[in-house]
């Protein structure tokens, strides 16, 4: 098993600039493709701003925080992350995408290089199958928000190595995270129970059981979750879960899966959640607001 010293990151959106921001946190030195400049810039500011938040708030020392901004780079070429002990991919979740950099990757990469997928619910196997190093690809599931969440679904295929698998796992102590060991079916171990738990809280707003309020408020006070489901639907993207739902509903055809036509409205209107200010809830005033979704 084998250190990991240096690491790559594709994609520097929500997840992507969390996993860096992570790795950078513990000494690792952390490369980070963007297909940009813009985007480059925009994910550096987003990870700078969040380590600046921690040591505004005490949690990290300003010492800290420049040693984890100097164990970051940001880059447009994957030829930078050649060298890279371990990459862990955060695009969006689209496999020819994510199979379309792996392969570029799978060129360029030594054999010993770990490919890893952030993916929240297509499988490892479909991502190794189109390597040359199948041993060697792993999932690594973080969780939103990135730097507060202690989980990670270390996921192993039925062709991963028991030596990747290792190493993989202890990176994700290393990086101060609590891994968990899973298969690689969909939606792993979180996503197989909150999934259907999101999208039952949906069917029971479409059938009038209570309102997006209650609904909230009775699973927050009444089982001690820090959020209710259409908060968290919105905190999570409702395109997000839309898409998420739709690969585990036609991988396992159960109907607990199925995306509620409520949430397919919600994403032809454009109501993503939180990242476009409308979900379940308006998020443009100074608190959230139940939308009327005329039901
Ligand atoms: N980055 C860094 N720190 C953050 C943060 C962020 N984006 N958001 C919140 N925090 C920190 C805050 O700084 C605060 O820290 P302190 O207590 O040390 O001050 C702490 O988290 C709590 O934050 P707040 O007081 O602002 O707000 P809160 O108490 O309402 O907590 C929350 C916010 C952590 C998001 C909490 O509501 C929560 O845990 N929600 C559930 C999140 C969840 O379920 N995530 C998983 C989603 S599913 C997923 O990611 C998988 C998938 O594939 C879809």
């Amino acid at each position: 098993m084998a250190d990991v010293r240096k690491v790559g990151v594709l994609g520097c959106g929500l997840m992507g600039s969390g996993i860096a921001e992570v790795a950078a946190k513990a000494g690792v030195e952390t490369w980070v493709r963007e297909v940009s400049d813009q985007l480059a810039e925009q994910g550096k500011a987003a990870v700078t701003r969040s380590l600046d938040k921690a040591v505004e708030k005490g949690k990290l020392e300003a010492s800290e925080r420049t040693a984890a901004l100097d164990q970051l780079k940001f880059t447009t070429r994957l030829e930078d992350l050649a060298d890279c002990d371990v990459i862990i991919e955060a695009v969006t979740e689209d496999l020819n995408l994510k199979n379309e950099m792996f392969g570029a990757l799978d060129q360029i990469c030594p054999s010993r290089t770990i490919f890893a997928s952030n993916t929240s619910s297509l499988t490892i196997a479909d991502m190794a199958a189109a390597t040359s190093r199948p041993d060697r690809v792993v999932g690594l599931h973080f969780f939103n928000p990135v730097p507060v969440m202690k989980l990670v679904e270390v996921v192993r295929t039925i062709a991963t190595s028991d030596d990747a698998y290792r190493t993989a796992f202890e990176f994700v102590k290393n990086v101060g995270k609590e891994p968990v060991v899973a298969k690689d079916a969909s939606g792993f171990i979180v996503n197989r129970l909150l999934v259907p738990y999101m999208l039952d809280a949906i069917r029971c707003l479409e059938q009038g059981l209570a309102s997006v309020e209650d609904i909230d408020k009775s699973m927050v006070l009444g089982t001690g979750y820090p959020m209710g489901p259409f908060a968290l639907s919105d905190f999570v993207g409702i395109d997000t879960l839309y898409r998420i739902s739709e690969i585990m509903f036609n991988e396992f055809r159960e109907p607990r899966f199925a995306p509620p036509p409520l949430l397919k409205r919600m994403v032809t209107m454009g109501y993503f959640g939180r990242k476009t200010k409308k979900g379940f809830y308006d998020y443009s005033g100074q608190a959230p607001k139940a939308v009327n979704l005329g039901i």
